[in-house]
């Protein structure tokens, strides 16, 4: 993109990625441990866990489709040998995190219904984590920069859009909250400045309420661990 027209155009603020990795790495941390904590045959908290892992899951699925949409090519078209250097990498980190996804999500259905299998499930969640946390520190890193200085805050606002119009609209009161739980007040703030008054309303008084009420059935306390950014 030409200088003379970043001087005027408002760029990308990345500050929503990395809620939305904070709040990836922790559930999927807690849920690996959430399966593990599950007896073998107890149907009724595997459907609970089971629940939750399909709605992370989810939300993971569609934040790697918009990066693979909307940012990834912009990248490339915009920066260069720079962006050349590292977008391919980001490419097949998420082919490997999605290898270990379709896994997970393969072998969730059979554990929702009998509460068996939950070491194999484990197992994917194991290798999903290990490649989700390794992917998102490089991007952090690496990506986050690139996209400042060459993505505009309209371009990257599309990221969001994406996750908003392919989700359940029942689901977003309580991932906004799961999203919110450790991200800064200023930030939540600017997030929701857009938004209208009852969607405001709801999104901080109902989000937190409803993370707080899932995270007691899911992992036995309102109050999860937080990992910090
Ligand atoms: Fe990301």
């Amino acid at each position: 993109m030409n200088r003379a027209i970043n001087e005027f155009v408002a760029m990308a603020d990345v500050r929503d990625m990395y809620m939305a990795h904070t709040m990836l790495r922790r559930e999927f941390r807690l849920l690996t441990q959430a399966v593990r904590n599950v007896a073998p045959g107890n149907i009724k908290q595997a459907s609970v866990v089971g629940a939750h892992i399909h709605l992370v899951c989810g939300i993971l699925h569609l934040h790697h489709e918009g990066e693979d949409l909307v940012l990834w090519p912009l990248l490339l078209e915009r920066g260069g040998q720079e962006t050349a250097a590292i977008v391919p990498t980001m490419e097949e980190q998420h082919l490997v995190i999605h290898r270990a996804y379709d896994e997970v999500t393969g072998l969730l259905p059979g554990w929702r219904a009998t509460g068996r299998g939950g070491e194999k499930l484990t197992g994917a969640l194991e290798r999903l984590l290990t490649g989700l946390v390794k992917h998102l520190a490089l991007e952090e890193k690496e990506i986050l920069p690139l996209a400042e200085k060459y993505v505009t805050a309209a371009e990257w606002n599309q990221l969001a859009e994406h996750g908003f119009a392919k989700s359940a609209k029942s689901t977003l009161p309580l991932t906004f909250g799961m999203a919110m739980y450790e991200a800064d007040s200023e930030l939540i703030k600017d997030l929701l400045a857009q938004a209208p008054p009852p969607a405001r309303v709801i999104m901080l008084l109902l989000g937190p309420r409803l993370y707080a009420a899932r995270a007691k059935r899911v992992y036995g306390t309102p109050t999860p661990p937080r990992i910090g950014a």
